[in-house]
C-alpha cells in the first residue's frame, strides 16, 4: 500500500489516509462579510477523500481580516454558510477542520472595522503588500498599514475571540479547528523574537511570547477539547517578514512540548520554502525532529509542492506522520485516489488561485473523468 494511504488516528479521530488538504485561501467568500456557500461546499466536498481537510484561513473577528473576500467565523451568518460546507463534506464521507485566523499587522485600514489601524504585538509595520479589491473589481496592492500595539488589557478579549470563533466552528459542524500560528500572522508575530519586544506578560521572554499561542489553543479547546485542536507553526521562518531570532529555535521546541502536554490533535509544520524539495537543503531538519520528539503526537508536514516522493520519504523516515498538500490539492480533487492508482498529477493554474466563481476552483476534473 502507498505509505500515505495508511489510516492515521489523530488522538481518536480516525482518518482513512495521510494525504491531508492544506489550508488554502481562495478569496471567493461573498462580500461584504465573508460568508461561504454552495461554491465552497462543492469545493470541499469534491476533496472529501483526503484524510483530513483543513479549511482556508478564516477570521475569528472583524479585526482579524487582511485580505479581500476571505471568510469569517464570528457571526451567525458565517456559521450558517459553513454548515453547508460541513454537511456536504460529511455526506461525502470526509472530515474537516476550520483554520482559525487573525492576521494581526498583515492588514490595512481598508480591511479593518471603521478603517482603524490593524493590531499587532508592537507598532511596527509589516513589509507585506496587502491586496485591496475595489468595488469595480479592480485589485490593488498597497503597503501594509502601520499597526498599533494591543494594550495588555485587550489581550483577554483577543483570546476570547478565539474561544468564540471555535464555539461557532463547533456549531457549524466542524470536526475540529486548526490554530494558525504560522506565516507571519498575529500569533506568529507574538512568537517572534525579532518582533515581539513587549515588556508586559505577552512579550520578551520565550514563555511570554508563547502565551498567546497557548491561550488561543486552550480557548479553542473549550469548544472542542484539545484532541480536536491542531496547531500550525512555521518554525523555519515565514514567507513574509519575521526574521528568525536566536532563541526562536528554543521557543519552537518549547511550543511543541507545551502543545504535546495538552494532547493537541496534531502539530502542523509548514516549511516556508515553497516549491523546493522536501526538508533538505537549507532547512533545519534537526529542529523538525526535535519538535516531533517533544510533541509526542501526530505531526503533519507541509511544503512539498509537487514532490510527493520527498513527502513519502520524510514520513517513512519518521519526520512526520501525515502530509498536507496545498497546490496539489487545488488541482487534484482526487489526490488520494491518484496516488493509489499511480495516475499522473494535474498542474495548478496560479492565475486562478484567487478570484471569482468556480473557474480554477471547482472545475479541476477527477482522473477517471479526465480519461473518458
Ligand atoms: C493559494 C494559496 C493559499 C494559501 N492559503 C493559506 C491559508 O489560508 N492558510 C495557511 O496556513 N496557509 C496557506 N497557504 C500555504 C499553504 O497551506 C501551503 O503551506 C503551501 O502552499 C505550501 O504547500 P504546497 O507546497 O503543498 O503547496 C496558501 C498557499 C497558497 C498557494
Amino acid at each position: 500500500m502507498h505509505p500515505l494511504l495508511q489510516p492515521i488516528d489523530l488522538r481518536g479521530l480516525r482518518c482513512p489516509n495521510r494525504v491531508f488538504m492544506a489550508p488554502l485561501t481562495r478569496q471567493r467568500a461573498a462580500r461584504p462579510e465573508g460568508v461561504v456557500g454552495e461554491l465552497q461546499a462543492e469545493h470541499y466536498a469534491q476533496r472529501a477523500s483526503f484524510g483530513l481537510l483543513i479549511s482556508e484561513a478564516t477570521q475569528i473577528s472583524p479585526e482579524g481580516k487582511g485580505y479581500p473576500r476571505t471568510p469569517g467565523i464570528h457571526d451567525p451568518a458565517h456559521v450558517a454558510g459553513w454548515k453547508l460546507v460541513t454537511d456536504r463534506v460529511h455526506a461525502a464521507g470526509g472530515r474537516i477542520f476550520l483554520q482559525l485566523w487573525h492576521v494581526g499587522r498583515v492588514s490595512h485600514p481598508h480591511h479593518q472595522p471603521g478603517g482603524q489601524a490593524p493590531v499587532s504585538c508592537v507598532a511596527k509595520a509589516s513589509i507585506a503588500q496587502i491586496s485591496i479589491l475595489h468595488p469595480d473589481g479592480r485589485r490593488e496592492m498597497v503597503p501594509a498599514g502601520m499597526p498599533r500595539a494591543l494594550e495588555t488589557h485587550e489581550m483577554p478579549r483577543v483570546v476570547s475571540d478565539y474561544a468564540h470563533a471555535a464555539a461557532n466552528a463547533k456549531a457549524a459542524g466542524f470536526d475540529g479547528v486548526e490554530v494558525h500560528g504560522a506565516n507571519s500572522y498575529l500569533i506568529n508575530q507574538f512568537l517572534s523574537g525579532s518582533l515581539n519586544t513587549r515588556t508586559d506578560a505577552w512579550g520578551g521572554s520565550i514563555g511570554n511570547r508563547l502565551r498567546l499561542l497557548l491561550e488561543a489553543t486552550d480557548a479553542a479547546a473549550k469548544a472542542f477539547g484539545h484532541a480536536r485542536v491542531g496547531v500550525r507553526l512555521s518554525p523555519m521562518g515565514s514567507v513574509k517578514d519575521l526574521p528568525i531570532a536566536p532563541d526562536d529555535r528554543d521557543l519552537m521546541l518549547r511550543a511543541a512540548q507545551e502543545l504535546g502536554d495538552r494532547g493537541c490533535a496534531y502539530l502542523h509544520l509548514y516549511n516556508h520554502h515553497f516549491g523546493t524539495a522536501g526538508w533538505d537543503g537549507p532547512f533545519d531538519r534537526a529542529l523538525a525532529e526535535g519538535m516531533k520528539a517533544n510533541f509526542r503526537g501526530p505531526v503533519v508536514l507541509n511544503g512539498y509542492a509537487r514532490d510527493v516522493d520527498a513527502a513519502v520519504r520524510d514520513v517513512r523516515d519518521g519526520l512526520g506522520d501525515a502530509v498536507a498538500f496545498g497546490k496539489l490539492a487545488i488541482s487534484n480533487p482526487d489526490l488520494p485516489e491518484r496516488l493509489r492508482d499511480g495516475t499522473a498529477l494535474a498542474e495548478w493554474n496560479d492565475q486562478l488561485f484567487y478570484g471569482d466563481g468556480p473557474a480554477g476552483y471547482n472545475d479541476y476534473p477527477r482522473a477517471l473523468a479526465a480519461a473518458v
